[in-house]
């Protein structure tokens, strides 16, 4: 397989860089903080939990609590990971077979394209466009599907634009995928976070479409990577088993701590929610004035849901040379485009975390030193 240029990238920088300024996930909780809200019941489970193995398809209230999110589903229709990265690895191993073609929205997080490429299938790349607000394009996903098709495969909120998918364009989307038998794989992982009156999130794929796969997970909305528990929800009974058949070849189970601690924090999600979107709301009105202050180095599409988005860098050196020299200087860390293999001077800039003002105060810091 091909390096996972991101989390290579992510590697060499995440745990040594002292201003995060790229993150895709929400802020964080001290286990202490999530452990002291737990109720009754959650509070017994969490006290006499034994370390031993747990149930494969991950543990019944858990997966019960999950299947709440996705309206119409229930705890079989659902089965949890160790994080995302696993269910797209064990979806997409299960889907994809050599003969077959499938259909990827880039840029994305390479594991979406990378998984089906090691199948040996044939892949077609459709790149949203800034001329378009990376917008999906539902004619260019049309022209792109073949007899072969066996799975279309997107992400909204979308990693790194911020951008949507309107309850329409799924619509439409599932509309192409359903006429032809085509799995849809939407990667729905920055789902519950960022969103605006202005621009409602579309309902999750599986709640609309038999042969749609909702990819979730605690790490973004909720701040909780470290958990590692992530999610597939899907109506076929049948692809979920299949699933679980791969899942027995990686992590066979989740860990036993971590998901007792994610049924605390879904037993909790309207506080924890709530929590995180005032802070994305508040570093997106941040992001705005600073955005504005600088519009001749930087441009955006504002974002429209999760906690990412992608700035375009106007200076004359490159955005590859930009963020270098940031990271060297400044210890700030951006995430340029060519992580994405993604032509153009863009960034990734996250703003889930109570400390983006500090980051963005270095940013400045940075770009006064630099005279630009
Ligand atoms: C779009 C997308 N999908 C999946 C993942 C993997 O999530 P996790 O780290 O929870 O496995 C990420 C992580 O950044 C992501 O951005």
């Amino acid at each position: 397989m091909n390096v996972f240029k991101l989390e290579e990238y992510l590697t060499k920088h995440e745990f040594t860089a002292k201003y995060l300024l790229c993150c895709s996930d929400a802020q964080s909780f001290a286990m202490a903080e999530l452990v002291s809200m737990a109720g009754g019941k959650d509070k017994e489970l969490w006290d006499k939990l034994t370390l031993g193995y747990t149930e494969p398809y991950g543990h019944p209230a858990l997966r019960q609590r999950i299947a709440a999110l996705y309206p119409g589903l229930s705890a079989e229709h659902i089965l949890c990971f160790a994080g995302a990265q696993e269910g797209i690895f064990c979806a997409l191993t299960t889907l994809i077979e050599p003969q077959d073609h499938v259909v990827v929205i880039t840029p994305c997080y390479q594991s979406l394209f990378e998984v089906p490429r090691a199948k040996g299938a044939d892949i077609t790349q459709i790149a949203l466009r800034e001329e378009n607000a990376w917008r999906i394009d539902l004619d260019a996903v049309k022209s792109a599907l073949r007899p072969t098709t066996k799975c279309v495969i997107v992400n909204f909120p979308h990693n790194p634009t911020g951008q949507i998918i309107t309850e329409e364009e799924l619509k439409g989307l599932i509309d192409l995928c359903a006429a032809r038998g085509i799995w849809l794989f939407c990667d729905e992982v920055y789902r519950l976070l960022g969103q605006t009156d202005s621009a409602p999130h579309a309902p999750p794929a599986a709640s609309l479409y038999d042969k749609a796969l909702s990819l979730g997970v605690m790490s973004k909305a909720f701040g909780m990577a470290g958990l590692r528990v992530g999610w597939i929800a899907c109506k076929n009974k049948d692809i979920i088993h299949k699933m679980k058949l791969m899942k027995d070849y990686v992590s066979i189970c989740n860990s036993a701590p971590s998901e007792i601690l994610s049924m605390i924090a879904l037993d909790h999600k309207e506080t924890i929610l709530a929590r995180n979107n005032k802070i994305v709301a508040q570093n997106l009105k941040l992001l705005d004035i600073f955005l504005g202050d600088h519009a001749h180095l930087f441009e955006w599409v504002r974002p429209q849901g999760g906690c990412v988005g992608f700035v375009k860098y106007k200076g004359k050196d490159g955005v590859d040379a930009f963020c270098a020299r940031l990271i060297e200087k400044q210890n700030v860390l951006l995430m340029p485009a060519s992580v994405y293999d993604f032509p153009g001077n863009y960034f990734r800039i996250g703003f889930g975390r109570v400390n983006m003002p500090a980051c963005l105060e270095q940013l400045h810091a940075f770009l006064e030193a630099e005279h630009v």
